[in-house]
């Protein structure tokens, strides 16, 4: 017996029901289903389309199935195909007939857009909630390790020194911008489909107002034949998401590459590292690494969803049921990576004298000589000209930059005097970076200071 089966004279085939089926993975929803079952039942009784004994009797049924979900009691029948018509059966089975006025004025189609937007407010307010530890976690970082010089690199050269405190707040405003972008997402998305029907809305008179406000949103939808088609709001997460797993996957890779023994630049946590089956000396960072590769399925996700809705014609079509397991995988993916991400990087330590001994090799402080010369007024293009041929001669006596007499200096400039070892020390090279955002400990104080305040509830 199937809700639809009116017009049917033959029984559908079992390879049918099977494919056809979405109540594998959509039985997530179970909890948003009732819960938009109830409100859409309660409009009903507020506007006299069914009456309150009978209202009553419907949402008693819909706790009651609510319960047996939880409680594992549940029997999740393939051939009743989803969610929506397994706990309908169920409630007719339960109540009798009367639980089919529940389906009065409304369609699977507005039916599941609202469940899917219900689920996905409510995960996207856990991610957000995950994010904010992350951030929470970086900001500590940084302001635990404000006396760590490390270099910064271009091209993976090292390029000039930074402050450790610095990369972890680059790493801030990454996760910041995420944490925004779900709360536009969230914003835009906060408007209820339910009542639109199958694609035209219904003939009898209800209440959209009355159920979006019941099921928490803004407002309800201004078009009913788009609601029940648009997914938009899957595509702007999945999307917001796969930038999230970008972000994930640049630290991971950093952390696996400053872990490695030729970088040594960070101690990893055993608690959170794998041995090898072989290798008696391993000690691996699987977490990053699985970080780094889970980021190729939420990016496959989003291009699997984007390929859903390319070429729909409106409105509701079978393709969108595929719209579920790309977010469901999405959600679990970048609840599971930020969370484990968050306690991995808390975790790291750095090895702090093997990043100051780097910091200033590879000639890091040569853009400062530039600037000491140009400070003598020496045009900035004749100042780099100088400066490259100190490296030059610096690469052909296999010296560093503070290794040089002053006399050496003297020979390529009159302009150097002995100051200019006090000008290129690390600290120095540092504070002098005092540009608004550089890298100066005032700048990186300020920054921390600003986090801190973001991150202070309003
Ligand atoms: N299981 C379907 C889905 O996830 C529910 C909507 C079915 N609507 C329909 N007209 N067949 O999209």
């Amino acid at each position: 017996m199937k809700p639809w089966d009116g017009r049917f004279k033959d029984k559908t085939l079992p390879l049918l029901d099977k494919f056809n089926a979405s109540i594998y993975f959509d039985k997530e929803l179970y909890k948003e289903d009732i819960e938009g079952s109830i409100a859409h039942c309660k409009m009903l009784v507020k506007q006299g389309i069914i009456s309150e004994e009978n209202g009553d009797k419907i949402i008693n049924g819909l706790s009651q199935i609510l319960k047996e979900i939880e409680n594992g009691e549940f029997q999740f029948k393939v051939e009743l195909e989803d969610i929506h018509m397994n706990i309908e059966a169920r409630l007719i089975e339960l109540i009798g007939e009367i639980g089919g006025k529940l389906h009065t004025a409304r369609s699977r189609n507005d039916q599941v857009a609202t469940d899917v937007k219900l689920y996905l407010k409510k995960k996207i307010v856990e991610i957000r909630g995950k994010l904010l530890q992350l951030l929470k976690v970086l900001v500590k970082k940084a302001e635990e390790n404000l006396d760590v010089i490390l270099p910064g690199f271009t091209h993976l050269q090292i390029a000039q020194p930074i402050l450790l405190s610095h990369y972890f707040m680059a790493y801030f405003e990454m996760f910041k911008r995420d944490y925004k972008r779900l709360n536009d997402c969230l914003s835009r998305m906060d408007e209820c489909p339910l009542g639109s029907g199958a694609l035209a809305g219904t003939t009898f008179n209800i209440d959209r107002f009355y159920t979006s406000e019941l099921l928490g949103f803004k407002k309800p939808t201004d078009n009913s034949l788009d609601s029940v088609s648009d997914r938009d709001f899957i595509v702007e997460f999945i999307s917001a998401s796969a930038i999230i797993m970008a972000h994930l996957s640049r630290i991971s890779e950093e952390i696996i590459l400053w872990n490695s023994q030729m970088f040594n630049f960070l101690d990893l946590p055993d608690s959170m590292c794998t041995g090898s089956s072989i290798m008696p000396q391993k000690k691996n960072p699987d977490v990053p690494e699985l970080v780094r590769g889970k980021t190729g399925r939420v990016y496959g996700n989003l291009m699997n969803i984007l390929t859903v809705l390319k070429g729909l014609p409106l409105a509701y079509n079978k393709d969108l049921q595929e719209d579920k397991e790309p977010l469901f995988d999405t959600v679990k993916t970048v609840l599971d990576c930020i969370g484990i991400m968050t306690e991995f990087i808390d975790k790291i330590k750095p090895n702090k004298e093997i990043m100051k001994y780097w910091a200033d090799k590879g000639f890091s402080t040569a853009t400062d000589i530039a600037d000491y010369l140009v400070n003598r007024g020496i045009p900035f293009r004749n100042a780099h000209k100088i400066t490259g041929s100190i490296v030059k001669y610096c690469i052909e006596n296999s010296k560093s930059l503070d290794e040089l007499s002053i006399e050496e200096f003297k020979n390529f400039s009159e302009k150097f005097d002995e100051d200019i070892f006090e000008f290129i020390s690390l600290k120095n090279v540092i504070n002098r970076r005092n540009s608004y955002g550089g890298t100066s400990i005032k700048q990186v104080i300020f920054q921390i200071n600003e986090a801190k305040k973001f991150l202070t509830p309003k």
